[in-house]
């Protein structure tokens, strides 16, 4: 295609959160590492084109905290149903990647990214999402693709719809979403929306309950709908997992199709992790039991090297099966193994985790909080990771253990489907231990089976170098967005 060199496709990559100026989930490495990536794409691979991909952020009061000078680009106007909002526009960067911070009045400077208050969420969101928009307007950068996550920034996409009509300066910008969990749609803002403005979607194809929440409203606008994973995307077509949207979002199926996400590579790399007492490779496993025996004594477990260490990371939440996890142990408390759970969320169940340290206190550890440098000693010191997820749209915890050497069991969903193959079905291949039903009892089997390879040194190291031998990288996703961007500018 000699006539689209040195072309440019525009991105404006719009989030609310991103590591490393902000992190509360998934969403948080996404954000920033998706869009970096495809800065870095080459022109032979995307078909010609350089990708100039720009992320916009709302300023929450911890970036500033953490960016001390920020310098205004642009003072606007976000248009309210009865008058106007004033909002400004910072601009930095990470790593290459220009990150613009926009703030006003609607984006308190007192909470935290997400709060409990569907209005406050609402009123930030929306105005956000709107000030995206007008960002782009501002600074004279039109974007050929703008690509929003989850239902913060949904509007923007809904909007863009409705402007295009009317709107020069949008008529050629065509819009992509990214579903990184669907249940999570903003409901409980219809006032908020019609604070600004914004109107119910006349898209009879989504159920009415559904025309005015802005993660369907922006389902129904979007040129394109990325799941985080194909069996995800695949998943969000039946009742189990569509949310009550599953009819709507069958009829748009031929825009519905699922990438799975990336790591970073370098961030997470034993063998050049400066979090980790010793470093490691593939080709010099064995030192990875020093590891091992630091994090045991770090968290006051008995160093016995040849028992299965047992790891979970991540938010305590319902969908992670936490309870799952806490019955299963429960279950095969005769056989010979430790356990080490990291991580915040319900408080019932941060409990639960804790009781079960008390209950089985020569076995068990419970570090209710977020301690990313423990998560990274955990990732190269464990045995195995437990990821018995109710559903789970992606997931970075089992990509982040495999390139670690700590081996996935884990419930055959989502993006854990399509990242992990499992041994009881490709005994040479596998790369790790899955089971299909929500159930502490097959969880309980299938950990059973984990620590039976294990007995076997040769097996294991096997499996952990099988594991480690995967390439997670962003790269390969690029490449898939990449693909549809073009398909857009093409069209
Ligand atoms: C959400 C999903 C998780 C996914 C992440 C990033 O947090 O629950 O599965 O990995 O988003 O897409």
């Amino acid at each position: 295609m000699a006539n689209t060199k040195n072309k440019t496709i525009n991105i404006l990559f719009t989030a609310v959160e991103a590591d490393p100026l902000i992190k509360v989930g998934g969403l948080g490495d996404v954000a920033y590492a998706l869009p970096h990536a495809l800065r870095l794409l080459p022109p032979d691979q995307t078909g010609g084109y350089q990708l100039d991909a720009r992320l916009v952020l709302p300023c929450h009061a911890a970036i500033r905290e953490k960016c001390k000078e920020l310098n205004p680009i642009a003072d606007f106007k976000v248009p309210l149903q009865d008058g106007i909002v004033s909002a400004r526009a910072a601009m930095t960067e990470i790593n290459g990647l220009p990150v613009y911070l926009i703030s006003g009045p609607l984006i308190p400077m007192d909470s935290p990214v997400y709060s409990n208050d569907h209005h406050l969420d609402g009123i930030k969101f929306t105005f956000f999402s709107l000030a995206c928009l007008e960002l782009a307007r501002q600074l004279n950068w039109r974007p050929d693709i703008l690509h929003g996550n989850d239902w913060h920034t949904a509007i923007a996409l809904y909007t863009l719809n409705e402007r295009k009509q009317t709107d020069p300066f949008y008529q050629r910008t065509s819009s992509v979403i990214t579903i990184h969990n669907l249940p999570f749609m903003g409901s409980g803002t219809e006032e908020e929306l019609s604070m600004f403005g914004v109107k119910p979607s006349g898209d009879n194809r989504l159920p009415e309950w559904a025309r005015f929440l802005p993660l369907p409203m922006a389902l129904s606008a979007a040129d394109y709908i990325i799941a985080v994973s194909p069996s995800y995307a695949n998943e969000l077509l039946t009742p189990e997992f569509g949310c009550g949207l599953e009819n709507f979002l069958y009829q748009r199926k031929d825009r519905l199709l699922g990438i799975v996400n990336g790591i970073d590579m370098n961030i997470w790399n034993p063998a050049t992790d400066s979090s980790i007492p010793v470093r490691y490779s593939i080709n010099n496993l064995a030192q990875r039991q020093q590891n091992k025996a630091h994090l045991l004594s770090e968290v006051g477990l008995e160093p016995d090297l040849n028992t299965p260490l047992l790891i979970m990371i991540g938010r305590m939440d319902h969908q992670k099966g936490v309870d799952l996890a806490i019955d299963a142990l429960k279950q095969i408390s005769d056989l010979n193994w430790k356990a080490i759970l990291l991580g915040k969320g319900d408080p019932q169940l941060e409990k639960a985790t804790q009781q079960l340290e008390t209950e089985m206190p020569n076995k068990v550890r419970a570090a209710t909080r977020f301690d990313m440098p423990l998560a990274r000693k955990m990732y190269a010191g464990g045995d195995m990771i437990l990821m018995p997820s109710r559903y789970e749209p992606c997931g970075l915890a089992q990509m982040i253990a495999m390139r670690y050497g700590c081996v996935p069991i884990a419930r055959s969903t989502g993006g854990l489907r399509d990242t992990i193959l499992d041994i009881k079905t490709n005994p040479a291949q596998g790369t790790g231990f899955l089971f299909d039903a929500i159930s502490s009892t097959e969880l309980a089997d299938t950990i059973r089976q984990a620590i039976e390879a294990y007995s076997n040194p040769e097996t294991w190291l096997a499996i952990q170098k099988r594991c480690m031998a995967q390439d997670f990288s962003w790269h390969r996703s690029a490449i898939q967005y990449a693909q549809i961007y073009r398909k857009l500018y093409e069209k």
